[in-house]
């Protein structure tokens, strides 16, 4: 067994996105552009309406996935599949935006705390143009294992036995929800074949010897195992895995697709009102 070590560690900065939300983005940025195959983390996290009571109104995606993890507060997701979702406290939303979708995410509280993530995931070239889908679970649907010093919540693939609510079949992700005790250590077997990392979102951790604060993304170098610990006020983390997918990423705004001109099929569709193809049908609890 080799632990995974740490490759970069990368501070989150704050960035505005939609209509003057304010977040914290890891991937997606200088110094981490993507990390195959995933584009984009952004953490929102605010008790201040100010920051984040505009939302983020109707716009379009083409050639990848959202995922989206409530931690705190209520959020109403409206697309062009016909969907309406509401989004609360510990529930996720994975909404494979393909060919193209047009939503908004828009909250419903005027106070009080509002926390989350949002991840953009790669599909395959094949995938790209395929038919959009839709996810969504409710906190109650998804899976909490406690180990010693650890409670898990399982959102996609697979830990210790226990399946996540999400399929993510195109690039088989595993994303957990880990908040540990004080001083806890924590470990998993991760295979080598996935791309991945950690964000600490509370507390403190040390990952092969090094302190990673809070809003640090660390991403894992290569090994077969995952190992961490929780500095002396505890500590909560995502952890993220994925298949990586080896293509030319050509990303502008909303849509990442392969090449320069696919990009402007993208926008010449949006224009004239062909992004939208399908409806899809919505699975979840
Ligand atoms: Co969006």
């Amino acid at each position: 067994m080799t632990l995974r070590p740490l490759s970069q560690r990368v501070p989150a900065f704050e960035v505005t996105e939609g209509a003057g939300v304010t977040v914290h983005r890891s991937i997606g940025t200088p110094a981490l552009k993507n990390l195959d195959p995933f584009l984009m983390l952004d953490h929102f996290g605010s008790d201040n309406p100010d920051e984040y009571i505009a939302g983020f109104p109707e716009h379009p995606h083409r050639g990848f996935i959202t995922f989206t993890y409530m931690l705190d507060g209520h959020m109403e997701h409206r697309d062009s599949m016909g969907n309406r979702g509401d989004l609360k406290a510990g529930g996720v939303q994975w909404m494979k935006a393909a060919s193209g979708v047009i939503h908004s995410e828009m909250p419903q509280q005027t106070d009080g705390l509002m926390r989350g993530f949002q991840l953009w995931i790669n599909l395959p070239a094949r995938d790209k143009l395929s038919d959009p889908a839709y996810q969504e679970f409710s906190a109650a649907a998804i899976p909490e294992v406690t180990a010693a010093g650890a409670r898990v919540r399982v959102l996609a693939g697979e830990y210790n036995g226990n399946r996540g609510v999400i399929d993510d079949p195109a690039t088989d992700v595993l994303y957990l929800d880990v908040t540990l005790d004080a001083g806890a250590a924590f470990s998993l077997p991760l295979d080598d074949s996935r791309n991945a990392f950690v964000y600490v979102f509370e507390g403190d951790a040390r990952l092969a010897g090094t302190a990673l604060a809070r809003h640090t993304l660390a991403v894992l170098g290569k090994g077969d195992a995952f190992g961490i610990e929780a500095g002396a006020a505890g500590a909560r983390f995502i952890l993220v895995a994925g298949r990586p997918l080896g293509e030319p990423v050509v990303q502008y705004g909303p849509f990442v697709m392969n090449t320069r001109e696919e990009i402007e099929q993208a926008f010449a569709d949006y224009r004239d009102g062909q992004l939208v193809r399908t409806r899809a049908a919505m699975t979840g609890h």
